[in-house]
């Protein structure tokens, strides 16, 4: 344009005057020229546009960075037109059981399935499914006209299972354990070397063992070495609290026990930790009213699925109680829990080991004799040992300090190993185990 609007008087010059000078244009004419065409508001409104998005772009950031805790997408995002239209293009199907497949492998394999509570039908498969996917027992979702059979479905368990899982590993690692150095061993022994080495137990032609049961009184850190061992295996670990599996209903704890098992089962590998295990695992008697109690039938639903899988397979069954001796001799029969593994007091060593590992975190001075403390606390266990660890943190907050110094840990060592005697209850504890 610019060239043109050059060129144009200067051949409109060349015919009438040959000698008057070209002047070139200017930065200036050029950026007159440029406005040419250009609206009055033009530039305004592309600076309001670049504006906009490098506005959009901020705040997307600022809503992408925070993880949603639903998993939805941000608000602003949400198309719900979009997502109304695509829900009625797409009709539900109906879940079905397939019970029986005729003529597998051929191209003309029928299926049978089974629509509860409607009928039988013998169907073909649908579109995106392959012959492949599709086993006999399977749950299947087929359509509603046709009933072919559109998607195969994972086996129906309950939700309160699934939730048992622990997917985010806890922090806690072997190091973190004080003391109880034999208990790490053996625990590892059965769980991490059936897992990593199983030829070595084939070659021997034995077993290797099912189950653990660690007891001790309370705060020896069983469930901390269960949280460590979850730590560092690569296994899916589940996590059930006794209690949990208490139901109101006749038959759903035992339910419950079954679906959890068939959870692990379809895992590649998993391991199955019940904590407190006494809610459910207490020996049977009878109650005088000739009924049947419900926890007994719990507890022997866990008996029969520990026999029921494999001993070489990659279930692996952990379980924790203070109370060794309410549990039903069954269930503790070599075959189900093989390993027994105590969770004693620590010794002098442990205690000081428990005292650094809990200091690690904290603000102390340089030289703490930490033999002296583990000396003073005779008989505690670690979770009275944290407890000296945070008792002193709290005087040293109360005098305004940064730092802990060794006054205020013999300060909460007389508070807390003198002043809870009279609560602990690992005397008592210990003369169950
Ligand atoms: N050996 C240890 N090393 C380090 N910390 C320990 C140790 N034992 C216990 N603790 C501390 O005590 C706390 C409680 O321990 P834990 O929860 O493992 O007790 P527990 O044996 O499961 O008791 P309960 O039988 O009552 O469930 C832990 O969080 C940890 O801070
Ligand atoms: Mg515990």
């Amino acid at each position: 344009m610019v060239q043109q609007v050059v060129e144009n008087p200067d051949s409109e010059d060349s015919e009438d005057k040959k000698d008057k000078k070209i002047i070139p244009l200017d930065a200036d004419d050029i950026a007159l020229l440029k406005t040419y065409g250009v609206g009055p508001y033009g530039t305004l409104i592309k600076n309001l546009e670049t504006d906009l998005v490098s506005c959009v772009s901020r705040v997307e950031k600022l809503c992408g960075i925070k993880e949603s805790d639903t998993g939805l997408a941000p608000p602003s995002r949400w198309d719900l037109t979009a997502d109304k239209q695509a829900t009625q293009e797409e009709h539900p199907l109906q879940v079905a059981r397939c019970t029986k497949i005729i003529n597998p492998g051929t191209t003309d394999a029928q299926y049978v399935i089974n629509v509860k509570q409607i009928a039988k039908f013998v169907v073909g498969l649908g579109q995106h499914v392959a012959p492949t996917d599709i086993e006999e027992g399977m749950r299947v979702g087929v359509d509603r006209t046709k009933y072919s059979i559109q998607i195969p479905l994972p086996p129906k368990i309950d939700p309160s299972v699934t939730m048992m899982t622990v997917e985010e590993k806890p922090d806690v690692t072997y190091a973190d354990v004080g003391g109880n150095k034999d208990q790490i061993e053996k625990l590892r022994e059965v769980v991490e070397l059936p897992l990593l080495h199983p030829e070595k137990f084939v070659t021997l032609g034995i077993d290797p063992p099912k189950g653990i049961l660690c007891y001790g009184p309370p705060g020896t850190g069983k469930t901390l070495l269960a949280r460590a061992v979850a730590n560092r295996t690569d296994a899916c670990f589940i996590r059930v609290i006794g209690s949990e599996l208490v139901q109101k209903y006749v038959g759903e704890g035992a339910r419950l026990v079954r679906e959890l098992f068939q959870m692990a089962r379809s895992k590649k590998a998993c391991l199955i930790f019940f904590d407190e295990v006494d809610a459910i695992g207490g020996a049977r008697f009878d109650d005088g009213q000739g009924g049947d109690n419900e926890v007994q039938r719990t507890m022997l639903e866990i008996v029969n699925q520990l026999d029921g899988f494999d001993a070489r397979g990659n279930i692996k069954v952990l379980m924790a109680t203070n109370r060794p001796d309410t549990l039903d001799p069954a269930l503790l029969r070599p075959g189900r829990l093989d390993r027994k593994v105590e969770f004693g007091l620590p010794d002098l060593e442990g205690r000081t080991q428990i005292f650094k590992i809990h200091t690690r975190s904290m603000a102390v001075e340089r030289d703490i004799r930490f033999e002296l403390l583990s000396r003073l606390c005779p008989n505690s266990t670690g979770a009275e040992i944290h407890s000296v660890c945070t008792e002193a943190g709290m005087f040293a907050i109360r005098q305004r300090r940064k730092t802990v110094s060794e006054k205020d840990f013999l300060d909460a060592v007389n508070k807390v190993i003198k002043g809870f005697k009279k609560f602990s209850s690992t005397a008592k504890y210990m003369q169950y185990q």
